[in-house]
């Protein structure tokens, strides 16, 4: 089984959260893409979608799926998306497609954040792929400084801006052994937006994509 079908499985394997007649909150990236598609074959039971990019929204309406404003709609019961890593206690790092600040508004709002992913993204301790954190842009070199400080290498994405006219610095060389304590860290940098730590608002369920078929964690 390659990766990409590992991803599709996962995704599809989301569809059985999704309540009927309900907004759903759609993430971005490759295995988001595959629940997109997913959710398009069973578009008449659900109300519409919530998107956390540009990106996500212009392939959810693709698909003759309404897309609507957070702000416009009263509950939200579950959220899918994908991660770039994530351990056993559903602790995860996103923002490796620059979208982590409306994932992590959309994730918060939800009532459960249902994670899909192939079964590379397991890993014991967070960090080996390099931390996303969107930074207001005259504030990019103290937020890199303040970085070194707490241990890391901030490198600069260079060319991205984010759907929130921000810029991206990926932090390498983090063994993250306590996800929550970090995200609130670097949460707290003047400057900073958000961060990729997905640890105070975890997953509430994975679904994993392995070569023997999708597992489930919660
Ligand atoms: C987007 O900003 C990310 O958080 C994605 O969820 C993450 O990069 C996973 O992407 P893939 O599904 O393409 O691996």
């Amino acid at each position: 089984m390659t990766l990409d079908e590992m991803k599709r499985a996962a995704a599809r394997a989301a569809i059985a959260f999704v309540p009927d007649n309900c907004v759903v909150g759609v993430g971005t990236g490759s295995t988001a893409n595959h629940f997109i598609d997913a959710l398009a074959e069973i578009k008449g039971r659900v109300d519409g979608a919530v998107a956390s990019s540009e990106a996500s929204a212009a392939r959810l309406k693709s698909h003759g799926i309404a897309v609507y404003d957070l702000n416009a709609i009263d509950r939200l019961p579950i959220y899918v998306d994908g991660a770039d890593e994530i351990n056993r206690h559903l602790h995860a790092v996103k923002g490796g497609g620059a979208a982590l600040t409306r994932e992590k508004i959309v994730a918060a709002v939800a009532e459960k954040f249902v994670c899909i992913a192939d079964e590379t993204k397991l890993v014991d301790v967070l960090g080996k792929f390099p931390l996303p954190v969107e930074v207001i842009p005259m504030a990019r070199s103290h937020v890199a400084r303040e970085l070194v400080q707490l241990g890391g290498r901030p490198v600069y994405r260079e060319g991205v801006i984010t759907d929130n006219g921000n810029v991206i610095l990926d932090v390498h060389g983090l063994a993250i052994a306590e996800p929550g304590k970090l995200e609130g860290e670097i949460n707290q940098i003047v400057g900073v937006v958000t961060n990729g730590l997905f640890a105070r608002r975890r997953a509430d369920v994975l679904l994993l994509g392995t070569a023997t078929g999708v597992q489930t964690y919660q």
